[in-house]
């Protein structure tokens, strides 16, 4: 189908504030008065894939019983920015690789503790971010001489996105940006300009759909790292910090809270602790 965006109708102020407002609720996200042509252009295209000419009447649908749920999940998809890589920010995943070889140490050394470690990833997006860090964490257990035992669970709101992380097949310009090191020992070439992470690490990563704001509802399992970056960056400060101190909750003693870089400034909490790592951002269960 070909798209005529000259033909979008214009989003109203008051329309506009509804629509933010409505994504803002549901997702956390807040957009700016400068994203409104994003809005409109996502809102009006998924609008004539169904026939609808009008945002009223489709925000009506949006908000209507089970059917405006399914509809939303999908639009949803279009309005998230899902932009993701591999080792996007390195000094973060290579930060969880030295925190799970230091750990395997202990357990080495008799400590008591579990060769076991459990990774959340919340925002995974389709899966780069989950899968860089299964690799750091392979070789983790790897050099320790010791069978993996790590598991990670990638949480999203976009289904659409979860699909492609499941699948983990990725085109050959996202995985040329990958070590060559990583890339020949993880990556499968299964078409042309197509590679599939091999399953040596989709076996240990539980993809599930979930929505960060319903946090409270999940269950309470607690981990030993999350791992949640650009994501808290398109949330008003109040929610960042309400997120945070959920997060804490889903820590065990001793476990790791990473961010992005300068996403969070001035939290605190009183069982969290920062800690001194070179351009992360992490802070400690204490
Ligand atoms: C910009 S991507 C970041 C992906 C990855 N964490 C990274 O840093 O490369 C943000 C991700 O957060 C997801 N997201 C947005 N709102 C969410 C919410 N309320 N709950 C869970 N995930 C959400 C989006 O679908 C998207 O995949």
């Amino acid at each position: 189908m070909v798209w005529s965006l000259q033909s979008v109708p214009a989003l109203s102020d008051a329309q506009f504030a509804l629509w933010s407002k409505l994504l803002e609720e549901r997702a956390g996200i807040y957009l700016g008065e400068q994203k409104k042509v994003f809005l409109q252009t996502q809102v009006a295209m998924r609008m004539r894939e169904l026939g609808y000419s009008d945002y009223g009447e489709y925000y009506q649908r949006v908000v209507d019983g089970v059917a405006g749920m399914v509809e939303w999940s999908l639009l949803v998809d279009r309005l998230v920015v899902n932009e993701t890589s591999f080792f996007r920010h390195r000094p973060s995943i290579d930060f969880v690789g030295r925190h799970v070889a230091a750990h395997l140490q202990r357990v080495k050394a008799g400590d008591g503790s579990s060769a076991a470690f459990d990774l959340w990833s919340i925002g995974c997006s389709s899966g780069e971010e989950p899968y860089s860090l299964a690799m750091v964490m392979s070789d983790a257990y790897q050099n320790a001489g010791l069978e993996p035992r790590y598991a990670i669970t990638g949480t999203d709101i976009s289904r659409a996105a979860l699909g492609v992380a499941r699948a983990g097949i990725y085109g050959a310009r996202k995985v040329q940006m990958v070590d060559d090191n990583y890339r020949q020992r993880y990556f499968l070439q299964v078409a042309d300009n197509q590679y599939q992470i091999s399953s040596l690490l989709r076996d240990r990563i539980c993809f599930t759909h979930g929505n960060v704001l319903n946090i409270n509802e999940m269950p309470v399992i607690q981990v030993d790292a999350i791992f949640c970056q650009n994501l808290l960056v398109y949330f008003r400060r109040w929610l960042r910090e309400q997120i945070l101190n959920a997060f804490v909750a889903r820590l065990k003693p001793g476990g790791i809270l990473v961010i992005g870089l300068g996403e969070v400034v001035d939290w605190t909490h009183p069982d969290m602790k920062r800690v001194a790592a070179d351009g992360v951002q992490a802070y400690i269960h204490t």
